[in-house]
C-alpha cells in the first residue's frame, strides 16, 4: 500500500501551496495521487466544515466542535481516504488527527485521552505514515492567514483566525510536542522560508520516504 501523508501546522503556514506542488510532482513521476483535506474532502464533511469554520459560529462550544471534527473525519475516511489507499493511491491530506490533538487538546484544553479515543473511532486503522509539520512563528502565520482572508474577500471561513495569539502559541507548542514524541513519523519543516526552499526540502523528504518505505524508484 502506498503511503498516507499528512500536512499539519498553524494557520498561514503555507501547507496548501506546498501540497498542490507536491501533487503535480508526484503525478509527473507517475504516481496516482489523491489530494484531500480536513475538515472536508467530501460533500457531507464539507457541510460540517462550513459550520466549523464560519466566523459567526462563536457560540460553538468546545465539545461540540470536537464531535463535529470527529464526525467529518469518520465520513471522510470511509468515503475517500480508505478507498484511495486500498486502490493504491498516495493520499496527501491537509490536516488529520494530529490537528485535533493540537487544536482541541492544546488549544481548547479538552482531554487528550478522549480525543485519542474519538480519533480512533473516526479514523480506525487509517494512520498517517509520514506527517510534515510546517513550523513558523505564530505572528508570521496569523498575519499571512488574516491577510489572505482580506485579499480573497471570503468571510465564510476564519473562525480560528480570530482566536488570540496565545491560543495559536499553544497549538504550535502542541504540534512540536507531538513531533518530538513520534520522530519516526514526523518531519518538521521550517516554513519561514521561500516557497522554493520549502518545496525542495519536501521533495527530498518525500523522495527518500518513498524509496525507503516502499522500495519505489
Ligand atoms: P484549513 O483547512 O484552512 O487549515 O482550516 C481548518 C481549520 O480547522 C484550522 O483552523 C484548523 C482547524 N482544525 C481543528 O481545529 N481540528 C481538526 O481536527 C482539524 C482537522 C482542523
Amino acid at each position: 500500500m502506498l503511503p498516507f501523508i499528512t500536512f499539519e501546522g498553524i494557520e498561514g503556514s503555507g501547507k496548501t501551496t506546498q501540497i498542490q506542488q507536491l501533487v503535480r510532482q508526484l503525478r509527473h513521476q507517475g504516481y496516482q495521487v489523491r489530494q484531500t483535506r480536513e475538515p472536508g474532502g467530501c460533500r457531507i464533511a464539507d457541510q460540517i466544515r462550513s459550520i466549523l469554520l464560519h466566523p459567526d459560529n462563536t457560540a460553538l462550544v468546545s465539545r461540540a466542535e470536537l464531535l463535529l471534527y470527529a464526525a467529518a473525519r469518520a465520513q471522510h475516511v470511509e468515503e475517500i481516504v480508505q478507498p484511495a489507499l486500498s486502490a493504491g493511491e498516495i493520499v496527501l491530506c491537509d490536516r488529520f488527527t494530529d490537528a485535533t490533538l493540537a487544536y482541541q487538546g492544546d488549544g481548547r484544553g479538552l482531554d487528550r485521552n478522549l480525543i485519542t479515543q474519538l480519533n480512533q473511532l473516526a479514523a480506525g486503522n487509517c494512520r498517517p505514515n509520514l506527517t510534515l509539520l510546517f513550523d513558523l512563528p505564530v505572528a508570521v502565520g496569523l498575519g499571512r492567514a488574516r491577510q489572505r482572508e482580506v485579499d480573497q474577500q471570503d468571510s465564510s471561513e476564519g473562525r480560528f483566525e480570530r482566536e488570540t495569539l496565545e491560543f495559536h502559541e499553544r497549538i504550535k507548542a502542541g504540534y512540536l510536542a507531538l513531533a518530538a514524541a513520534e520522530p519516526e513519523r514526523f518531519q518538521v519543516i521550517n516554513a519561514d522560508q521561500t516557497p522554493e526552499q520549502i518545496s525542495r526540502q519536501i521533495t527530498a523528504i518525500v523522495d527518500n520516504f518513498l524509496q525507503v518505505k516502499t522500495g519505489a524508484a
